[in-house]
């Protein structure tokens, strides 16, 4: 299994290209299946989740190419997956390949709408909390499925197709506002999502959608109104820059000190981090290639945050921030208000020498002068960059284990890094 070595203390400075999002491509090629033609995507990552996704597409009978590269493409560039799901062999959805990755129930949704059938397993336990489906359960039964639970998997049909309703979330749900969207997409008649889910990739999902024939009015505000329509056409939709990886680089760079310019990225998908970060001390700024980052000289100043739906302070970056948090001159606080469980990263963090209590969703955490490096390890994905980012600081070495977290969402971390002068490095076995 292959580990991340870092030896901390030098600081970044340089270029990152920001590749796009993770969890804007998943619904993305979810939503191929909604159609017969071929849906195109262009600036997909190169990750394991995405991997995953087109093996899991594979088994429904969805047909993929990667296009191959174009003039003046590399590696480095994101590739274009043109997804075909003209023929639906199976409209069931096994347990071994959605454990593998959460977002993979979200099949259920288009399956239902398009065939009048699915069969998807439950996705079980997971590191970050409970994250139930019962949300997902209710916005399709509001269009008119029926819907059985039975040995591990959610059995949902709609003979006669589904039919326009009104769905009230009680809770934000990023993935329940994906789920209502590519139901509704194909529903008869027009529904109302109340308490929608404000994120970009919602936004950038919608996109795609009304891009395909989609009839969808009020994507990013809590309130979204669709009008069904009978089928849905072939379409070309670039995903948006990943906001997370954003964030994450950002980060990096307000701990280790230096000055890097993140490019493809757009500072309104995360204006609530790079406030954190300025008051923090952080110099950020709008550029035309992205956003530029500088940290040179100063301390980092301590900032009590609370992680909340967007706009608010994503939860995908509380760990980061809690790394950033341990060398800060003062005692910060931070609250986790979306998952219960998503504090993992505190035991590892420990082992690098900071300082921090928790006290139910709060951790309160004494910024230290110094971290010195360790062997550590998490169970997440923004855990583990968590750890990355503290080694980033740390004095001496520190092993990353498991890393086929970063993997599932982090394209090149370590190539990418050491662009900027970090010493990092990838040890094979
Ligand atoms: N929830 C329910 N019932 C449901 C669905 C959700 O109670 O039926 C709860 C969850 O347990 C959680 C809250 O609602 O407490 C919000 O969950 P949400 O549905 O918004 O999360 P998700 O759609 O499963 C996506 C991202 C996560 C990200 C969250 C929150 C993808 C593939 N995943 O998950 O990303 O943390 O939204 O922003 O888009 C990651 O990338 O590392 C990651 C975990």
């Amino acid at each position: 299994m292959d580990r991340i070595r870092i030896r901390g203390g030098a600081p970044l400075n340089g270029t990152i290209p920001i590749s796009g999002a993770k969890n804007a491509a998943l619904p993305l090629m979810i939503a191929s299946l909604l159609t017969e033609d071929t849906l195109e995507l262009v600036n997909v990552p190169r990750l394991a989740d995405i991997s995953s996704l087109l093996r899991i597409l594979s088994n429904h009978g969805v047909d993929h190419t990667i296009a191959g590269k174009r003039p003046g493409q590399t590696t480095e560039t994101g590739q274009t997956i043109r997804l075909s799901a003209k023929t639906i062999i199976d409209t069931t959805a096994p347990y071994e390949l959605v454990s593998t990755m959460r977002a993979s129930f979200w099949v259920v949704a288009p399956l239902l709408a398009r065939l009048g059938e699915a069969k998807v397993s439950m996705p079980g336990g997971c590191a970050i909390g409970t994250r139930p489906v019962d949300l997902l359960i209710m916005a399709l039964e509001r269009l008119g499925a029926q819907i059985e639970i039975d040995a591990g998997y959610v059995l949902a049909k709609a003979p006669r197709g589904l039919k326009g309703g009104e769905i009230a979330f009680p809770k934000v749900t990023v993935g329940g506002t994906h789920v209502a969207l590519m139901a509704a997409a194909l529903a008869d008649g027009t529904t109302v999502i109340e308490n929608a889910a404000r994120e970009p990739e919602v936004v950038d999902l919608a996109a795609c959608l009304s891009k395909m024939g989609a009839r969808i009015e009020g994507a990013g505000s809590a309130r979204i109104v669709v009008d069904g329509v009978s089928r849905l056409h072939g379409a070309t939709h670039e995903v948006l820059p990943d906001r997370i990886e954003t964030g994450t680089y950002a980060m990096a760079v307000a701990m280790t000190g230096g000055e890097v310019t993140l490019e493809n990225t757009r500072p309104e998908l995360l204006e609530s981090a790079l406030d954190v970060l300025r008051q923090a001390g952080v110099e950020v700024s709008a550029v035309n290639e992205g956003i530029r980052i500088r940290r040179n000289g100063g301390g980092i100043a301590p900032v009590d945050v609370t992680t909340d739906p967007f706009p608010g302070f994503p939860t995908d970056l509380q760990a980061q921030f809690m790394a950033l948090m341990t060398r800060a001159a003062g005692t910060s606080r931070i609250r986790e208000t979306i998952f219960e469980n998503r504090f993992m990263h505190v035991q590892e963090l420990a082992r690098l020498g900071a300082r921090i209590q928790l006290d139910g969703e709060t951790a309160t955490i004494e910024g230290v002068d110094r971290l010195k490096g360790a062997p550590v390890m998490a169970t997440d994905l923004r855990a583990s960059v968590s750890l990355v980012i503290a080694a980033l600081a740390a004095e001496g070495e520190t092993m990353v284990n498991r890393v086929y977290h970063l993997d599932r969402g982090f394209e090149r971390l370590e190539d990418k890094l050491a662009r900027c002068g970090a010493a990092i490095e990838r040890v094979s076995g």
